[in-house]
């Protein structure tokens, strides 16, 4: 049980289920404009999650759960598996949203799962599943913000990567709870956000959400990481995860990778916070997870406006790989596994 108010430090929520839509807060328009979009059907809610409107693979997750609750409102069925039959092209649909956070598909099917048993109040079985969803998260990352913040020594700096906040779950975040959780704690002495080119969600996001709470934040350009490691600013790089293989093996935004390996040079430890929900237990190693590509126009112009030469190309992967090897604790709400590999990683395999 925590005692210190968490609370104090966690204000913002990135999405609100009115009863008759999802209300999700634009993200692409932070920090300057705060004003949230109304879904009212399933593949507005895909839609959402292709442009970002909603984005963290927690927050994908809910958001495809709230989705299917709307593409319930316009099917009749008698039971939850007539139902479940009649849904599955609009899964179908959110699931392809978008590949690389394994969030997603695993609330669908928390979604199919809870239909294959209801009856005829199946409508009603699924709105209780997907407020479960969204409220097991929030319980998830706070209890890993405080097992996460017990590793850090106190007076430690901490560098985070792109957002995984608030913002990025039902509230709290995942690296960034552990980083709410250590403040409160009086751990943490100094935080700091890279940008996170090309989309820029530490820049735009991160630093605008902890400002929300009143937490210290300096930002970083990507390319300045190394450098503050370099001169001992930072004793922990605490990151979030999109997937988390059966290995270790951990898929989050570009980037991370070259924190992980500049870390490792620096004597930084590196620390990886996500739900269980964001483990992956099929999918044996990196190797396999379908990585992201996202429009190159990402890469040529800022705020509309273009800085790179016409002609140019750009590739624009938005994940990479981290190995098992460089990170040093995977925190997820059932426990920390330190220098996680395959056979410390068969936590997860006992329910
Ligand atoms: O492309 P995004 O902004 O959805 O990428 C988000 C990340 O990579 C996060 O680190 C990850 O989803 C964890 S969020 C708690």
């Amino acid at each position: 049980m925590n005692i210190i108010d968490y609370g104090r430090y966690d204000h913002v929520r990135p999405l609100r289920w009115t009863g008759e839509a999802l209300d999700l807060l634009d993200q692409r328009v932070l920090p300057f404009d705060v004003t949230y979009l109304a879904c009212r059907s399933s593949d507005a809610v895909a839609e959402a999650i292709r442009n970002l409107v909603v984005r963290g693979a927690p927050a994908i997750g809910i958001s495809a759960a709230w989705g299917v609750v709307l593409a319930a409102r316009a099917v009749q069925a008698a039971s939850g598996p007539e139902a479940a039959a009649r849904l599955e092209p609009a899964l179908q649909r959110l699931n392809a949203a978008r590949p690389t956070a394994v969030n997603l598909a695993w609330a669908l099917a928390r979604m199919r799962a809870s239909l294959a048993t209801a009856g005829t109040d199946w409508l009603q079985v699924l709105e209780r599943e997907a407020a479960a969803i969204e409220a097991g998260d929030l319980a998830a990352n706070r209890a890993m913000g405080h097992l996460g913040a017990a590793l850090v020594a106190t007076g430690s700096g901490v560098l985070t990567h792109c957002n995984t906040g608030s913002l990025a779950t039902a509230g709290f975040g995942t690296a960034l709870g552990v980083i709410r959780a250590g403040v409160a704690e009086g751990r943490i002495g100094r935080v700091f956000a890279t940008e996170t080119r090309p989309w820029n969600q530490g820049a735009r996001l991160t630093v605008w959400e902890l400002q929300q709470d009143g937490i210290d934040a300096t930002l970083i350009a990507d390319s300045a990481a190394a450098h503050l490691m370099q001169t001992g600013q930072v004793q922990w790089v605490i990151v979030g995860a999109d997937r988390i293989c059966a290995n270790g093996d951990t898929a989050n935004k570009i980037g991370t990778c070259q924190l992980a390996i500049v870390a490792k040079h620096h004597g930084v430890k590196f620390m990886v916070v996500a739900p269980a929900s964001t483990v992956d237990m099929d999918t044996a190693d990196g190797s396999r997870i379908d990585i992201e590509e996202r429009d190159p126009a990402e890469l040529l112009s800022a705020r509309g406006m273009r800085t790179v030469a016409e002609g140019v190309r750009a590739w624009n992967p938005v994940f990479d790989i981290t190995p098992h090897g460089l990170i040093d604790a995977i925190v997820t709400e059932r426990g920390v596994v330190e220098r996680p590999d395959a056979t410390r990683m068969r936590v997860f395999s006992e329910s």
